[in-house]
């Protein structure tokens, strides 16, 4: 009996040690097949961002995003959100660019009744709305210069006050934000406070542009036709037209033309013809207009002069022409009639 059990428990310490073995595999082979589950792409650089973003998520600083248009930044924010400890807690992006201060201060940091006209009872701002979780504030080079000193009071003291109260609050909140501007030079020009700056880039992420990440198309071409039909495929003249370009507007404007191009589809493969890069996406109109017609041409001449040009694109096609232009084809055929087209 004894030796049954001592050889019960030398299997049992077997066991563990096994399990323990096997647990540190697992761990290290999660390290290496780091995914987040929301962003798709497995190339180095985004490997590298995975990893990152997962240390930082851990931790409790600011994180400053950067990248280009495009790029992922909000999804790397919710990433970082969702890893987080705060996760079950809320997250809130909030564009901060282009609002007029007191609008986006009272906003932030809500109000007492009576604190402005139209202040007609207490409201709570997204600092205590969002409470014990994430904030992120998108455009953050656009937030007007005296709400950088209020913000940078707040991740100071991790304090505020509502807009005519006179009570201190403590926030409970991790502050994400995110630009596709140059800070730096920004601070230079005198628009971006320096001290602010600092309390924000505890860490950086810097999401690549897609450019430097061309390996991914094809997975992000895959999620992006699943998204929209999974019966969906593409050939694969279409997908090395797409691995050429340059992509100056990123995943979103790759999504876009994903979407586009299974609307133009005629069936469920999308072919090279499917894949429209629209310069207008991603150029001023004007740069596309002979001179004398940015100059001068009326609203109706510009109107005519890109509808000759996009029937020409499709070779006459009046439905793609259409649906490239997001107008009827009834509105087309009338206009192409008029212009004896
Ligand atoms: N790695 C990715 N995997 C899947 N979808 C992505 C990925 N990156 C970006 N997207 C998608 O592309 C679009 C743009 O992403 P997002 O809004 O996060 O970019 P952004 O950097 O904040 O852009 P902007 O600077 O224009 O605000 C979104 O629809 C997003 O879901
Ligand atoms: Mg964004």
């Amino acid at each position: 009996l004894f030796s049954a059990i001592a050889s019960l428990a030398m299997e049992q310490i077997l066991a563990k040690q096994k399990f323990e073995s096997e647990n540190i595999v697992l761990r290290n082979q999660l390290d290496r097949d780091l995914r987040i589950a929301t962003m798709v792409g497995e190339s180095p650089v985004m490997k590298r961002l995975y990893n990152l973003v997962s240390k930082v998520a851990r931790s409790d600083a600011s994180v400053l995003i950067t990248g280009e248009n495009g790029t992922g930044k909000e999804l790397v924010a919710r990433a970082i959100h969702d890893l987080s400890d705060r996760k079950n807690k809320p997250f809130i992006a909030q564009y901060v660019g282009n609002i007029p201060g007191t609008i986006l201060e009272s906003e932030l940091f809500g109000y007492k009744k009576g604190a402005f006209t139209g202040a007609t009872s207490d409201r709570i701002g997204l600092f205590e709305a969002v409470d014990g979780g994430t904030l992120f504030l998108d455009e953050i080079a656009d937030l007007p210069y005296e709400l950088q000193a209020k913000l940078l009071r707040v991740l100071q003291n991790r304090e505020f006050k509502r807009l005519g109260e006179n009570i201190i609050r403590k926030a409970d909140v991790r502050i994400l934000a995110a630009t596709n501007q140059d800070l730096n030079k920004l601070i230079k020009e005198g628009k971006f406070r320096e001290d602010l700056y600092y309390r924000l880039n505890v860490v950086r992420i810097n999401v690549p542009p897609l450019r430097e990440r061309k390996s991914d198309i094809p997975l992000l071409v895959e999620h992006f036709l699943h998204n929209i039909d999974p019966n969906l495929r593409i050939s694969s003249q279409a997908l090395k037209k797409l691995m050429d370009y340059h992509w100056p507007g990123n995943v979103r404007q790759l999504e876009n033309i994903i979407k586009r191009a299974s609307i133009l589809a005629s069936d469920s493969t999308i072919e090279a013809d499917d894949i429209q890069f629209d310069d207008l996406d991603t150029q001023p109109l004007a740069s596309l207009l002979p001179k004398n017609l940015e100059d001068e041409a009326s609203l109706e001449e510009i109107k005519n002069y890109i509808i000759r040009k996009r029937l020409e694109r499709f070779n006459g096609n009046k439905t793609r022409a259409a649906k490239s232009l997001n107008i009827s084809l009834r509105a087309l055929q009338l206009k192409a009639k008029e212009l004896g087209l």
